[in-house]
């Protein structure tokens, strides 16, 4: 058995509910589903941590304005720094936004050791922006997730729905609980085009239109939650 199984069960054991954010594909939303979603619920009074687990694509940390630039602290472990009111650990830290040419297995040693030195502490909530598709690197954390609560993210365009629907089957085939789906930049009715949450009978948590000032509002946690964006996050929270 993999030692760093225990070792990630008892660092995330004060951890109420994990909810990883994946999604069948890059740019559908993820991080800002991800980043969203924990702001919200911090902003409803739950304690909050949030994860960055896209080694090549981290972006979390943009969308919060935080600063990189200083290792986190450890003490028996690593401890996440506070980042507006979110305790927060992105791979980001170690590789100082260098391109970092690290292959698979490297990747995936580098988030799971990651995933077992971090020091959560007591938390209602730790969501996870997980890596895109289906890579090895997705597979591999996976086996580390077995508690994670999944919120799947796509957008309304066949092009998505058809890798959903992969990423669907992938995690039921592995027992992974689903907490739900987000459909993200719709521009209004779609028809002729299904979302496959009706096919594997998932609910559709919350839908967010093209918020075409988004990038304004990246960087400032402030305004993203006054935003459209922040308004269906909000919403989000008491469905989840
Ligand atoms: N609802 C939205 N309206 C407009 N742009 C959006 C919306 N959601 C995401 N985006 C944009 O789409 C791009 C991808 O979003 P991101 O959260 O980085 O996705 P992912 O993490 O899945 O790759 C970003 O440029 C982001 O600003
Ligand atoms: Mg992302």
């Amino acid at each position: 058995m993999d030692p760093r199984i225990a070792a990630i069960r008892a660092r995330t054991e004060y951890i109420k509910r994990i909810i990883p954010v994946a999604s069948g594909k890059g740019g559908v939303g993820k991080s800002l589903v991800s980043t969203g979603l924990a702001l919200a619920l911090k902003e409803k009074g739950f304690k909050v941590g949030l994860m960055d687990m896209d080694f090549n694509g981290a972006s979390d940390h943009i969308i919060l304005g935080a600063s990189v630039d200083e290792f986190p602290e450890e003490e028996k472990g690593v401890v996440p720094p506070e980042i507006h009111g979110l305790r927060f650990m992105s791979i980001v830290y170690y590789t100082q936004n260098n391109p970092t040419p690290l292959r698979g297995a490297e990747i995936s040693n580098a988030l799971i050791e990651l995933l077992a030195i971090t020091r959560w502490g007591d938390l209602d909530y730790l969501i996870i922006d997980t890596p895109p598709g289906m890579s090895d690197t997705f597979l591999d954390i996976l086996r580390f997730l077995s508690r994670g609560e999944f919120l799947i993210v796509t957008t309304p365009s066949p092009l998505s729905y058809n890798v959903v629907d992969k990423l669907i089957a992938l995690l039921k085939e592995r027992n992974h609980k689903i907490v739900g789906i987000v459909e993200n930049m719709k521009r209004g009715e779609v028809i002729k085009v299904t979302n496959p949450a009706a096919k594997y009978n998932i609910p559709v948590l919350v839908e967010i239109p093209v918020v075409n000032e988004i990038d304004e509002v990246i960087g400032d946690p402030g305004k993203l939650m006054h935003s459209v964006f922040g308004e269906r996050m909000k919403s989000l929270c008491d469905k989840i």
